[in-house]
């Protein structure tokens, strides 16, 4: 049985396919289309999973949207007029949303793909994030928490789920909302909402959590993690252009830090405020965390939606004894709605039995050498072959040596955002210069941001404090997608400066051999000549740009940075080959307010 997953018209336009239960094909329209974070119908992702599945649309038996717009329009309707005169501006600009285009998602995906209506189901907002945590994780029973900004009246649930059963227990609903919460803050310290919680988290190291104190005067706490806030200190419910309010603003003590800022200061009361909210966030979500387990009377956990991105919060969850193992799904936000929708249809809904349904993410689209070396010759691009994988491997390891930095480009891309060594630039770890070079040479960001480094799974207790049990595994899943920021230990954090942040943290990737047996190899070869079993691994994309998804999109991104050698499969192109070539224009994400959208 063939089932389509779709998300779009938020953020991160995604299309999946799920065949038997298994995830055939996953990929986020952005990869595609260029457009960072493309919110649109996903053409061209649904054209490459049918591809990529060998089917045609008519062999799709189910397409699944993963929300329920109407109940959505209902909440923003509800929203916008019990917040009315205030709300004017966001209501008009939301009710132009919909009413030109998200309401009609029904008539809008039978239209599109030409299928009949009979084959068109909708999932909740909620239950798609926790059928993409709990049907992709490997527990026949386990407690859920889904926590994100807000789906349709949901912003967090808790659920359990039983054999291929999903049970809601509990929700927290619009406007009380963690991520809503934390992104409030991303706000007012200057960052984009929906695209800078990633550096208002890695910011937060530089600060100390003096404000406490002053964010629990606007928000309630409750023991199992509920939360409450007092909506009169914040105002994304009814504005277009503003998380917070001047309310706000007067309990913290200064004004929202400018926006125009974001690259170039490290102001420590923002950095205090940052570190005070992020402790904030990981009280809650631990609490609930801990609650969702103990009240389904088991120690595995399975989370989902944007706040379980918050990757220093999520190191902190195995306790191995309340927790002790945890699943979190590699795209955890909007984009995993896709799979998520998908798998409730085949399981909770037609009763269909479990597979090992996604054992790594590496679900996207891949060319074979022949593609590759096609595209070089036809762009009369230098290259050099390596018929032999070691040779290769070889080659690449003795750059990283040489302090070179690469483009390595290689198999399918990964599903959701974290780059995992298919579609990553690589550099030695052992080199603290590296963070300077990357960050200022070749990804054009902020200085402070750290790296994150990939390591041999069987050699990360090494380096890196990692939780769960280093004999079963168990707890330690999460590390293979990125999504754990632990401590390096302390007698190793010179020996791997370039990835280790400000607080001696690492925000680690285990490489198995079995998911990944090439970019193993190569982290292992490295390891022999230089001991080390770590390199440095960040997208391969420049600031504000998806990552790359074609040989010729890789080609055009080495040639606009400072990378010294780009590896595409088994072909080799060193920097004098640089050039711009003709290829999709990178399309930028077009500015302006994201706060509509972020409750739209
Ligand atoms: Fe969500």
């Amino acid at each position: 049985m063939n089932i389509l997953g779709l998300s779009f018209y938020y953020h991160d336009g995604s299309a999946a396919l799920i065949r038997d239960g298994v995830v055939v094909a996953a990929g986020e329209e952005e990869r595609f289309s260029r457009r960072k974070h493309d919110p649109g119908y996903p053409e061209q992702a649904i054209a490459f999973c049918l591809k990529q599945g060998g089917i045609t649309i008519d062999e799709v038996d189910y397409v699944v949207f993963y929300e329920k717009p109407f109940v959505k329009f209902e909440r923003i309707l509800l929203t916008a007029f019990s917040t009315f005169p205030w709300s004017l501006r966001l209501f008009r600009e939301s009710m132009l949303a919909w009413l030109q285009r998200k309401l009609w998602v029904r008539s809008d995906i039978i239209g599109r793909l030409g299928i009949p209506k009979s084959k068109l189901l909708f999932a909740d907002h909620h239950m798609s994030h926790a059928a993409a945590a709990f049907y992709c994780s490997p527990f026949d029973d386990a407690a859920i928490l889904t926590m994100d900004g807000a789906g349709e009246w949901t912003t967090s649930m808790v659920a359990e789920g039983h054999g291929n059963k999903i049970d809601v227990r509990k929700e927290m609903r619009f406007p009380h909302s963690v991520g809503l919460l934390y992104s409030s803050f991303t706000a007012y310290c200057g960052f984009e909402v929906n695209e800078g919680e990633y550096k208002l988290m890695g910011m937060a190291p530089y600060g100390e959590p003096k404000y406490v104190d002053r964010i629990m005067k606007m928000i309630k706490v409750g023991d199992d993690g509920s939360l409450w806030m007092d909506m009169k200190y914040f105002a994304y419910h009814w504005s277009a252009t503003q998380s917070y309010t001047k309310a706000f603003e007067e309990v913290m003590g200064q004004p929202g830090r400018d926006p125009a800022l974001e690259d170039k200061s490290l102001d420590p009361f923002y950095c205090d405020v940052a570190m005070s909210i992020q402790k904030v966030t990981e009280d809650i979500i631990l609490k609930m965390a801990q609650q969702a387990c103990r009240e389904a009377g088991v120690s595995r956990l399975c989370m989902a939606g944007g706040v379980a991105l918050n990757s220093v919060a999520n190191g902190k969850l195995v306790d191995g004894e309340v927790i002790k193992d945890l699943y979190i799904h590699p795209a955890a936000g909007d984009d995993g709605g896709a799979v998520g929708a998908a798998l409730w249809a085949y399981h909770h809904l037609l009763d269909q039995p479990r597979q090992d349904a996604m054992p790594h993410a590496y679900l996207g689209s891949s060319y074979s050498d022949d593609e590759v070396e096609a595209f070089l010759k036809s762009e009369n691009i230098p290259y050099t072959r390596y018929e032999d994988k070691e040779a290769l491997f070889e080659r690449a390891s003795d750059d990283l040596i040489a302090g070179k930095v690469g483009g390595w480009f290689r198999g399918r891309f990964e599903w959701g955002p974290r780059a995992l060594g298919n579609r990553s630039i690589i550099g030695d770890a052992r080199k603290e210069e590296m963070k300077e070079i990357v960050n200022a040479k070749i990804k054009f960001r902020e200085a402070f941001r750290p790296f994150a480094p990939s390591v041999l799974e069987e050699r990360a207790d090494e380096y890196f404090d990692l939780p769960g049990d280093p004999k079963t595994g168990e707890g330690r899943g999460p590390a293979r997608y990125m999504l754990y920021v632990v401590p390096v230990h302390e007698g190793q954090r010179d020996a791997i400066p370039a990835i280790t942040h400000v607080d001696g943290s690492g925000r680690l990737q285990t490489v198995q051999k079995e998911h990944n047996p090439d970019y193993h190899r190569l982290i292992e070869r490295f390891a022999e000549k230089t001991g080390v079993p770590v390199i440095l691994n960040t997208s391969f994309n420049l600031k504000g740009e998806p990552i790359v998804e074609t040989p010729a999109q890789a080609f055009n991104t080495f040639s606009r940075s400072e990378m010294d050698v780009l590896y595409l499969e088994n072909c080799v192109v060193e920097a004098e080959a640089k050039k711009i070539i003709d290829t999709t224009p990178f399309m930028l994400r077009p500015e302006g307010d994201r706060v509509a959208e972020m409750v739209s």
